[in-house]
């Protein structure tokens, strides 16, 4: 009898090895043998935990499933990814420790677009007091990458030196990002703070960014984004764009940037098109800015070109762009030339551009009043902005 209760507990264990940590609901990443002593690849074990804390099933008692990374410990993690969908309808992933990348190029096992991705998991929450260190000096991947996960929301972590941008998020919808501080050299390439790409409803605040590209990067698809409180810098400012890259047909909508500080910024809000690609963007608002010395605190570019072997020739058609708000904006800016750059593309020009409330003044020059240079833009400017062609426009 006792033999056959032993037979069956091992055969169960063995038939539903997945259900070993049923009705478990907090998996802890040391369960899983994960070392956390910074040098150890904690790798196989981490992916062990999702595993588990994937096929595990929502306990009334004991609430959603929740993967650990505890305090203290610092887990080493080559490129990783965790797929869905979850059994559970949401998931936690609670970070109190540190994750970090491996710190040499030779110590990266393959060379993959992201280090750490999520793809295809709904509601998942990832939290904590935690840091995510990219280490720099690896592979040029990006840190952390969302795909598919609808419902995600990330909260309280750091993020440091990522080689690329620290967090791109493609095709989420309904996403919220709070309290986060993300930081990087000033001088580190391409550094975005987060990329938003083919996302809808997604909600940025209250966090700090300070990277060596652009704080926030809003790219092709992401309409009705709402980013509030941010200081960012140093950094490249809050940019639509680039978009229509290689003539590419791209859109962005309704993105409303409110109550932000751009603290020594190279930018401030920027809109950024290619020449040569279709599509548009249209709806978006900087409202209650800050500025401390940023450089071009307001600028729209249509003539964007990062050199890296582009052909930037001028051309007939550009992204539309239109009914962009202005409003608000206060503080110095250090650029000995104009505050304000409209530089449109012959067609369509920028249309229905709104300023209102403009009160900057500069640290290079403080008497000096604020003028813009303007090239195919049509709108509002309230007060009046002087609003004139300047030679180093482009044709
Ligand atoms: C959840 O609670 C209900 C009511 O208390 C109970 O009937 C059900 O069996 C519970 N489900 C699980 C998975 O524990
Ligand atoms: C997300 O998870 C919460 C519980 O954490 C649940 O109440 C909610 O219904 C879930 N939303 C979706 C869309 O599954
Ligand atoms: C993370 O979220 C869970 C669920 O909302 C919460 O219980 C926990 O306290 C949070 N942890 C931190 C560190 O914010
Ligand atoms: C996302 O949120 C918006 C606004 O709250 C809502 O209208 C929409 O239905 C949500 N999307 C999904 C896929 O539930
Ligand atoms: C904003 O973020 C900071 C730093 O993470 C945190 O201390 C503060 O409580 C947050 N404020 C709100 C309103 O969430
Ligand atoms: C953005 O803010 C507007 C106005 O405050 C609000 O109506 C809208 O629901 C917000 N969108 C998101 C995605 O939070
Ligand atoms: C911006 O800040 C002001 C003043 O603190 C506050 O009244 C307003 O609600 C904030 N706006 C948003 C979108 O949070
Ligand atoms: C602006 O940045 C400088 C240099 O990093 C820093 O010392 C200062 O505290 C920042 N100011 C604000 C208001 O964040
Ligand atoms: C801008 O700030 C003013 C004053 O602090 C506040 O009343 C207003 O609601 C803010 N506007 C937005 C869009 O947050
Ligand atoms: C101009 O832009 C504003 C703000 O986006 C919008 O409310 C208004 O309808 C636009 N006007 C026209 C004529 O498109
Ligand atoms: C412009 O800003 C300066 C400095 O912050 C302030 O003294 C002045 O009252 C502001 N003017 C307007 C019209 O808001
Ligand atoms: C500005 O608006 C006027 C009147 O609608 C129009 O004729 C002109 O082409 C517009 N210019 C640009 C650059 O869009």
């Amino acid at each position: 009898m006792s033999k056959l209760l032993v037979c069956f507990l091992i055969f169960c264990n063995v038939a539903l090895s997945n259900s070993i940590w049923y009705g478990q609901t907090t998996f802890n990443v040391l369960q899983f043998d994960a070392v956390g002593d910074g040098q150890t690849d904690d790798s196989e074990a981490f992916l062990k935990a999702w595993e588990a804390l994937c096929g595990a099933t929502e306990a009334n008692d004991t609430g959603t499933p929740t993967l650990v990374v505890p305090a203290g410990k610092t887990f080493l993690l080559q490129p990783i990814k965790f797929s869905g969908p979850c059994k559970s309808n949401s998931v936690h992933v609670q970070i109190l420790g540190k994750i970090v990348a491996p710190n040499t190029l030779l110590a990266w096992k393959e060379c993959k677009e992201f280090w750490i991705s999520f793809s295809e998991v709904t509601n998942l929450t990832i939290n904590g007091t935690g840091e995510i260190d990219g280490n720099e000096c690896g592979k040029l991947l990006q840190a952390i990458h969302f795909y598919k996960c609808d419902y995600l929301q990330l909260r309280g972590l750091k993020h440091l030196d990522s080689p690329k941008a620290h967090i791109t998020i493609n095709n989420c919808n309904n996403v919220s990002v709070s309290n986060l501080h993300i930081i990087a050299p000033e001088d580190s390439p391409n550094t975005d703070g987060i990329d938003i790409s083919m996302s809808t409803f997604v909600n940025i605040r209250n966090s700090t960014i300070g990277t060596g590209d652009d704080c926030i990067a809003l790219n092709n698809g992401s309409s009705h984004i709402n980013i509030t409180s941010i200081v960012c810098g140093p950094g490249h400012g809050i940019s639509v764009g680039s978009l229509g890259e290689d003539g590419a047909y791209e859109t962005a909508e309704e993105v409303h940037v409110r109550n932000c500080t751009f603290n020594g910024t190279k930018n401030g809000a920027r809109i950024k098109t290619w020449q040569g690609g279709s599509g548009y963007v249209k709806g978006i608002s900087f409202e209650n800015i800050t500025l401390i010395g940023a450089k071009n605190p307001i600028i729209i570019d249509q003539y964007y070109c990062d050199k890296n072997g582009h052909n930037c020739k001028p051309s007939a058609s550009a992204v539309n762009v239109s009914n962009v708000i202005y409003r608000g904006f206060q503080g110095t800016y250090a650029n000995e030339e104009e505050a304000i750059i409209f530089d449109c593309s012959n067609t369509p020009g920028c249309q229905n551009v709104t300023m209102n409330q403009i009160n900057i003044t500069s640290t290079l020059d403080p008497g000096k009043n604020i003028s813009a240079a303007c090239k195919n833009v049509n709108g509002t400017f309230d007060p009046a902005v002087p609003c004139s062609l300047w030679a180093y426009l482009h044709p």
